[in-house]
């Protein structure tokens, strides 16, 4: 069984390795503030030992939960925003078929809502629904976040219109808080199937609780499997050498460039299947290392699509950025070449190569140029895209995250930035108990 890892060789020149290993006491002692929960925002610290600590009845749970759902329902449309949808989101589209959506035997799908208010959105997502018999998982771990209360308003009215209030209260299961929050509430009083998330699990490091497994699982894939490899990347991020913890080594280098001058991290995939893979890793790493004037820009590209778009400001703009490159070894299906006779387009030098030789040789070639160009790479293998290298891959990050956030000198577990718009948009949209804040508001419109 291989593992994923991390090779930083090209990330070295303007940091070097003697740098990196110098680093290794401050990266060991924040392993340890999290190992030990000694640090800020240590009581939200519950994602550390989760795999391990996950029960087989949790799990049997979720599966019958996603059996029932699935055995009703042709779509379920999980709610949530933020942490309460990306991990399921990444999961899900790096294992499913590209062109799920469009087969006829795909079998119970998976569409997101409350991530967004867009009404349009909103609508055509109603408007397929009618048509369809469908549940919903509904996550908020406050219970209160305004996007999912929407499209849950709107999703849960039109369930009882179709089905009645008995099946809609049978097909709908909600994710929140034990006690707190308008969500637990609604819940109890419509006698919802519910999960818990923990006091001690903040948003972005819930994928391995209910909050992801569930749609996982009703998405028709394998939570067991997921977890095993989250369990086997704990064990291994508990190591104090960088030879054996993949998760200290990325913390510590990432920090040696940023301390550099190397303000900006690109995510890269040369796979369309992780591209929200991206985009959960933005928001772990965006929403807990960006405070108190400090942290690492997370951005994202999908390559070798951005390579026609990204491609020249990464080669040649301001030299503020490094990449963290996830390369997936064995591609899931075999696609060769063909030769073509008249040879009209060229193409007979690669005739015989697997497609995926090709995107080989894009990376290799990008990653050349790029580090010539001045940017540093740090590339994270993935021996093949299944259920158990994805679990090792998202603890893996969150394991650094953690790392590097005490390395910044910031509390990882946190985000008060994500107050201020609320509070204005409630503000505007004049939510009883925002009064002075709307007064106050009003001179600042055009
Ligand atoms: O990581 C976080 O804490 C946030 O991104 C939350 O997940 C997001 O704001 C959604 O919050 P909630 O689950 O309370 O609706």
């Amino acid at each position: 069984m291989k593992n994923i890892s991390i090779d930083i060789r090209h990330a070295l020149g303007r940091v070097t390795e003697a740098d990196i290993k110098a680093m290794l006491p401050e990266a060991d002692k924040c392993l340890d503030t999290v190992e030990s929960g000694t640090g800020a925002g240590n009581d939200f610290l519950g994602w550390v030992k989760l795999p391990s600590e996950t029960t087989d009845a949790l799990v049997d749970d979720i599966c019958a939960t996603a059996q029932q759902l699935r055995s009703e329902c042709e779509v379920v449309v999980a709610i949530g925003i933020g942490g309460s949808y990306l991990g399921a989101k990444a999961v899900i589209e790096a294992l499913s078929d590209s062109f799920a959506a469009y087969r006829t035997d795909k079998g119970t799908q998976i569409l997101f809502a409350g991530q967004n208010i867009g009404e349009d959105y909103l609508n055509e997502l109603m408007n397929l629904l009618e048509t369809k018999k469908f549940g919903i998982i509904v996550i908020s771990k406050s219970g209160t976040t305004t996007e999912p209360a929407i499209a849950f308003r709107l999703l849960k009215e039109m369930l009882e219109r179709k089905e009645g209030k008995e099946v809609a209260a049978r097909r709908i299961v909600a994710i929140t808080d034990e006690h707190r929050g308008a969500l637990r509430k609604l819940a109890t009083e419509e006698g919802y199937k519910t999960f818990v998330i923990a006091d001690n699990v903040g948003g972005r490091f819930s994928v391995l609780t209910p909050v992801g497994l569930l749609p996982i699982a009703v998405a028709g894939y394998d939570i067991k499997a997921l977890l095993e490899g989250a369990r086997e990347m704990e064990a291994a991020t508990r190591a104090t050498e960088y030879a054996e913890n993949p998760a200290l080594l990325y913390a510590a280098t990432r920090n040696a460039l940023y301390r550099s001058g190397k303000k900006i991290e690109i995510m890269v995939n040369y796979n369309p299947k992780l591209h929200y893979f991206g985009e959960w890793w933005k928001q772990l790493y965006g929403e807990s290392e960006g405070k108190d004037g400090k942290g690492i820009f997370p951005a994202s590209v999908d390559n070798s699509t951005d390579l026609h778009s990204m491609g020249q400001w990464i080669q040649d703009g301001e030299r503020t950025i490094f990449e963290t490159v996830l390369s997936v070894e064995t591609p899931v299906h075999t696609t060769v070449i063909p030769t073509d006779a008249d040879n009209l387009d060229g193409l007979n030098y690669i005739a015989g190569k697997r497609v995926d030789q090709v995107n080989k040789m894009a990376e290799l070639g990008t990653r050349i140029a790029h580090v010539d160009g001045g940017v540093p790479n740090m590339r994270i293998s993935i021996p093949a895209l299944t259920e158990q290298y994805l679990g090792q891959l998202i603890y893996f990050f969150e394991k650094a995250c953690g790392i590097s956030g005490y390395m910044l000198g910031v509390n990882p577990f946190n985000q008060p930035g994500v107050e201020d718009y609320k509070r204005n948009m409630f503000a505007l949209l004049e939510k009883p108990g925002y009064e002075e804040a709307t007064a106050a508001i009003r001179s600042r419109i055009d």
